[in-house]
């Protein structure tokens, strides 16, 4: 394809390199048409080095080939990103002011904008005005992101992710006029990691979890649009950028923490491997092995069942307005045995556990814990016929957030 990627004046237009890159390496024609106040922020040098193409901005560079005309009408797609208040408004009231401006003008292929702002100038109601506009003339324009702004300030504006950008304008170039991130405007509570319950000052009960489904989960999240809220227990891989993270030990802070963020959830995952059982006690010094004593008996003491008080806290009647919509997800770690198979003890598990979705590994000794590739199935509290789902840690979670936006597609977003 002939892509045109307008870049606006914001802060995110770093950000729009790994776009282009993006579009560079699926084998796209990109032309990059910043604007003046764009390349305060990233130079022409880098566009045209990523791009391999000339790069200008003014409508009097090489007049001999009327280049506004020229890109808008090749243009198979125009993608704006970030698309600033300005542009915006410029783009609704057909200014004609710069080369991207022209070329938008000229545009004959579908236009995808994704905005980038403080959330105050997003909310203005002169922005709102703007992209209505805009899209009642079919032209795409994204919901931002919510989560940090430039500054110390939070809230909707942020760019959406390169990796969402991107597959929003394929979509678009597809034909899906109508395309929005799939979870645009929702709020993701996502459990990763495993456990780790003190022994003593140095030593703890723990597991294999590598957190990188969990990890997987929280990018595929965000590249379809959530706001994304990471309660990370101990992780062998690192947060991803782009979503809020909460740090925990053990399976008692990882309740708290959940408990709080699924209050204003739409969507809550427990991908985490939370410890079963404690210690009684942890002993605020060394346990130290001693030859006038007897070793050690460690005993151990259940941990609630957070996914289970999840759910009780959701059906719970006072809840009922603000979170009946609430999805919950669990995770299983099936082996099967002489009782029963692994979809046997799954169903058994999510109606003992009552939540949505329940997304079924199943494991051997040599699958799944620090392993990129995974096999699942998801099955359904409705009823509705397991869904399996294979391949990397990152298709899993593709396949599971998106049966998470098909869920919610009768629920509207919160307010
Ligand atoms: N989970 C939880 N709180 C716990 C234990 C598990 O919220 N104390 C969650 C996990 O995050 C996962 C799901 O429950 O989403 C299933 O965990 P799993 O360990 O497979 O199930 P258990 O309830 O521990 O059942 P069993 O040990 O009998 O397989």
């Amino acid at each position: 394809m002939r892509i045109v990627l307008g870049v606006g004046g914001g802060i995110a237009a770093y950000k729009v390199a790994s776009l282009l890159r993006l579009f560079t390496e699926a084998g796209h024609n990109v032309t990059v048409i910043p604007t003046e106040a764009a390349t305060r922020f990233v130079g022409v040098a880098t566009w045209e080095a990523l791009s391999g193409n000339p790069v200008s901005n003014s409508v009097f560079d090489d007049v001999h080939q009327v280049n506004h005309v020229r890109l808008g009408h090749e243009a198979d797609l125009i993608v704006v990103a970030p698309a600033t208040a300005d542009l915006l408004a410029r783009a609704a009231t057909g200014q004609a002011s710069d080369l991207l401006t022209n070329t938008l003008l000229m545009a004959r292929g579908p236009v995808l904008f994704a905005p980038a702002m403080h959330t105050e100038m997003w909310q203005h109601a002169a922005t709102r005005a703007n992209v209505e506009t805009l899209r009642s003339r079919g032209v795409a324009v994204l919901e931002p992101a919510s989560g940090r702004l430039t500054g110390a300030d939070s809230g909707p504006g942020r760019l959406p992710e390169p990796e969402a950008i991107f597959d929003a304008a394929l979509a678009l170039a597809q034909g899906q006029s109508d395309y929005q991130l799939p979870l645009a405007g929702r709020t993701v509570t996502i459990s990763a990691g495993g456990t780790r319950e003190p022994l003593d000052p140095v030593r703890f009960l723990g597991n294999r979890s590598s957190g990188k489904q969990g990890v997987a989960l929280a990018v595929a999240a965000r590249n379809a649009g959530a706001t994304v809220r990471l309660i990370a227990a101990h992780m062998d891989v690192p947060a991803p950028a782009g979503v809020d993270v909460v740090t925990v030990e053990t399976a008692l802070q990882l309740r708290e923490a959940a408990l709080a963020a699924a209050a204003d959830s739409d969507v809550v995952i427990m991908a985490a491997a939370v410890a079963d059982f404690r210690p009684a006690e942890i002993s605020g010094t060394k346990i130290k092995k001693r030859d006038d004593t007897a070793d050690p008996v460690i005993t151990l003491v259940r941990n609630p069942d957070i996914l289970q008080e999840l759910v009780e806290a959701r059906n719970a009647p006072e809840n009922r307005v603000d979170r009946g919509n609430q999805l919950i997800v669990g995770f299983a770690a099936e082996t099967g045995d002489g009782q029963g198979d692994v979809l046997a003890y799954a169903g058994a598990k999510l109606k003992r556990k009552g939540c949505d979705l329940l997304v079924v590994n199943h494991v051997g000794t040599d699958k799944v814990f620090g392993q990129d590739t995974n096999s699942v199935v998801i099955l359904a509290r409705s009823g509705a016929e397991p869904q399996l789902a294979a391949g990397s840690k990152t298709e899993v979670s593709a396949a599971v957030i998106t049966r998470v936006g098909q869920e919610l597609n009768h629920v509207s977003p919160r307010a």
